[in-house]
């Protein structure tokens, strides 16, 4: 198996076979202890990752990698940092987010009319512009006053990202996707206003092997996550995507990403530009 991009370092190592037992040991190594299943995500994507990090230390092969980590916390963040890949912004791709507003006002009306509060999950939040875009949105949708009949559940595996999420104070490169009147609107300082803040809950969670915070929810987004999981992992993954949502309810999946397997068929695909997908009523 070749390792992407790997150049004469660890590239030459994986490239000739050599190395895929030092490889082995050391995913094991992370999966215990750190806790990320690395087996749920493409050996590809996870090669060319540490071949990043093992480039930048000068090192040669996974096994003196994995010594490495052992007297390097800082680069065991490193690593951690670019294997989760936490690359967003506030209203990444915004004609998504365009194409999901009616859908988060019909959800909201039938909500409203059973006296129930708006369940939303962003699985895979990184430092949180998602779930703060989407509270954006129901503010837009639902109007100030009734905002907090929605919640939010927001959650990551790194916690890193997570302190991000907590913290919300972000720098401009986070704004650029971001219409500006709303952002004068719902944010002083770079910070959500606490209005927008109060209705996150955010939380550390591995969609690998956890169940779903909440038994149901009104509309699940997760983007550009899934891309990195293995076949396998993607499909019981959507599995329980499905089994989460609340009949009517919508999901949301990143601009490459598709559902596939026995969850396909039980969502209907209503934007399949912007892969939205709904649980029929
Ligand atoms: C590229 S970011 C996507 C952020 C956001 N959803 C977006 O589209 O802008 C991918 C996120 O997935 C998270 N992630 C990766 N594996 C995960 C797992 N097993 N469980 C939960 N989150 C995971 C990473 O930590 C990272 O924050």
């Amino acid at each position: 198996m070749s390792l992407e991009g790997g150049g004469g370092g660890a590239g030459g190592a994986g490239g000739a076979g050599g190395d895929e037992r030092g490889f082995q040991a050391l995913t094991k190594k992370v999966t215990r202890e750190r806790g990320i299943s690395c087996e749920s995500y493409k050996e590809k994507c996870l090669k060319r990752r540490i071949a990043v990090r093992m480039r930048a230390r000068g090192v040669h092969t996974y096994t003196d990698y994995a010594r490495l980590l052992d007297h390097d916390a800082r680069e065991y963040q490193e690593l951690l940092d670019a294997l989760t890949i936490n690359v967003t912004k506030f209203f990444r791709n915004p004609e998504t987010w365009e194409a999901l507003r009616p859908h988060l006002a019909e959800l909201w009306a039938t909500r409203h009319r059973a006296g129930s509060r708006l369940r939303v999950w962003s699985a895979g939040c990184a430092s949180g512009e998602e779930p703060y875009t989407i509270a954006v949105l129901l503010a837009e949708t639902l109007g100030d006053d009734l905002l907090d009949q929605s919640l939010i559940d927001a959650t990551d595996i790194d916690r890193l990202s997570l302190e991000r999420t907590h913290q919300a104070l972000y720098p401009d490169t986070a704004f650029t996707e971001m219409p500006a009147s709303l952002k004068r609107r719902y944010f002083v300082d770079q910070q959500p206003v606490p209005r927008i803040r109060e209705i996150l809950r955010v939380l550390a969670h591995d969609l690998t092997r956890e169940p779903p915070p909440r038994p149901v929810y009104d509309l699940i987004v997760c983007r550009n996550v899934v891309i990195y999981f293995e076949r396998e992992a993607q499909e019981r993954l959507f599995q329980v995507f499905v089994n989460a949502l609340a009949p009517g309810g919508v999901l949301l999946l990143g601009k490459v990403e598709t559902l596939f397997g026995p969850a396909r068929e039980q969502l209907t695909l209503v934007d399949p530009r912007e892969r939205i997908y709904v649980r029929p009523a």
